[in-house]
């Protein structure tokens, strides 16, 4: 393939990339986002195979199929609540890509450069390799928490910013050893020690991060990851990938920016791990402090409340996914809609494990856009509100966050349920949320608790009503 016809399809796979961009900024286009995205993928694959690969294509065609293979078994297999662990995985991989590519471009006896160039070249060589590290080992921590698999309490070593600081300073040291070196035809032990620092970094930084911080780190690895594949851009000498990679390393910046304002977090507090986090283990973490008893609720009560009420408001949480409840929710939605109820949906920005989760069960369930709201947009609305049907949520709609500044969410804004006259909370048992805090919500007096699984929970409601 000639070459001018590689720069024209790089420059279309690049367009379509920022048309799955702007396509996925919304829920009705989010689909065509996506078909952009794997048109503009399509494309970039294809002209790297002709226009850029000239040998080994036994060895490239077989990676491929074992990627392609995996990736389908994968995305077949996973289930809608897996979806962030499955991200956050796919983010390691990025970033160890862009590991094994610095050191095969150090050790690369084919490239040839001399004084400035080499330099750069160097460089771009350790920033790879440096961003990629982080990105890895912090995913592969992200992981572990978001599966399960590791605690999600945050580990804040004494003086750990120091440390942090010292790994810092350490990384810039050896940068200029490892140049000097790699200039006579060295280079490869710092390097090597750098790797171990940054991997270390990546596994701290993450460690600290506490339940009310994790959705901010999720996007902001993303982010990470995008920055590692432009990385192997430069290093590779591939356009495509340098823009690519900026386009998702910005937008996932972005992403944790916005992610950060909804948390009221402060941005470089969350990536110089946990800064200014205490241990929260305040009144607000203790699962087993008394508050009183809670007042349970049955399916044909919750059913009779609903149908008298004007205002209803549904709050999703992470147990709506974990109960693949949000097909019975539409049904129930639409027969109150149907009888005259105004039914609306409060959505918490970091609902559910994923920016965008609970936005993408509603849209999968087909639900009407023009009546799920952000949480800033009806959170005066709750005083208005007849009865509030909070499904599967926990820390999002917990007002320790505003009232007890030891909690580990203190200071992060909640959906103001309980200023609205019931509230009916479906849960199976009074176990914690995420972050791991007991809900003073659950024992107000206009409360009631609708114990059991959220789907059999809503099934016999539907039955009822
Ligand atoms: P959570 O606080 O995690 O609460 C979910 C609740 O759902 C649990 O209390 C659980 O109680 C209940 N539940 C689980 N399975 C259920 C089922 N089958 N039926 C009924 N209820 C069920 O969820 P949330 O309110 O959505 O808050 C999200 C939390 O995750 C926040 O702390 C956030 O910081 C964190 N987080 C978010 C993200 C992103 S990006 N969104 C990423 C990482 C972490 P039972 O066990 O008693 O049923």
């Amino acid at each position: 393939m000639p070459q001018g016809l590689v720069t024209v399809a790089y420059i279309g796979a690049t367009i379509l990339f920022i048309l799955a961009l702007g396509g996925l900024s919304h829920p009705e286009t989010a689909r065509r986002g996506n078909l952009y995205g794997m048109t503009g993928m399509g494309i970039a694959l294809l002209a790297t195979l002709f226009g850029v690969v000239t040998d080994n294509y036994v060895m490239l065609l077989a990676a491929l199929a074992i990627g392609a293979t995996i990736g389908l078994v994968l995305a077949k297999r996973v289930q809608m609540t897996q979806m962030p662990e499955l991200v956050a995985i796919l983010h390691s991989l990025v970033g160890m890509a862009a590991v094994f590519v610095g050191f095969a471009s150090f050790s690369d006896p084919n490239v040839h450069f001399i004084g400035v160039e080499k330099t750069i070249h160097d460089i771009e060589i350790y920033l790879g390799v440096l961003i990629g590290a982080v990105t890895f080992a912090g995913s592969v921590i992200a992981f572990g928490k978001l599966s399960g698999k590791i605690g999600g309490n945050p580990m804040l070593l004494p003086g750990r910013h120091w440390l942090n600081l010292g790994l810092l300073l350490m990384t810039i040291w050896i940068c200029g050893v490892f140049v000097e070196q790699s200039a006579a035809g060295d280079g490869l032990f710092p390097l090597l020690i750098m790797t171990l620092i940054a991997l270390a970094y990546g596994v701290h930084m993450v460690m600290a991060i506490g339940g009310a911080d994790m959705p901010v780190v999720v996007s902001m690895l993303n982010s990470y990851s995008g920055w590692a594949a432009s990385a192997t851009g430069f290093m590779l000498g591939n356009d495509l990938l340098i823009v690519t990679g900026a386009l998702v390393g910005s937008s996932g910046a972005i992403l944790s920016f916005i992610m950060c304002r909804a948390m009221n977090r402060k941005f470089i507090a969350v990536i110089a791990g946990g800064f200014g986090t205490t241990s929260g283990s305040g009144s607000g973490g203790g699962a087993e402090v008394d508050q009183g008893d809670v007042m349970p609720i049955d399916a044909a009560e919750t059913a009779e409340l609903l149908k008298n009420a004007k205002e209803v408001m549904i709050i999703p949480g992470y147990g709506m996914a974990v109960a693949h409840a949000q097909h019975i929710v539409h049904e129930i939605t639409r027969k109150l809609r149907d009888s005259g109820v105004n039914v609306r949906f409060g959505i918490h920005p970091v609902a559910g494990r994923m920016p965008g989760h609970m936005n993408v069960l509603l849209a999968e369930a087909k639900l009407p856009y023009d009546i799920v709201f952000e949480m800033d947009e009806i959170n005066d609305d709750f005083p208005k509100v007849d009865v509030t049907v909070v499904i599967g949520a926990n820390d999002v709609v917990n007002p320790s966050a505003l009232t007890d500044p030891d909690s580990p969410i203190a200071g992060m804004p909640v959906l103001e349920c309980w200023k609205s006259g019931t509230t009916i909370v479906l849960k199976r048992s009074m176990a914690t949320g995420y972050a791991g805090v007991q809900n003073p919500l659950f024992f107000l007096e206009n409360t009631r608790m609708l114990f059991g699984d959220a789907r059999e929970s809503l099934d016999r409601v539907l039955a009822d009503l």
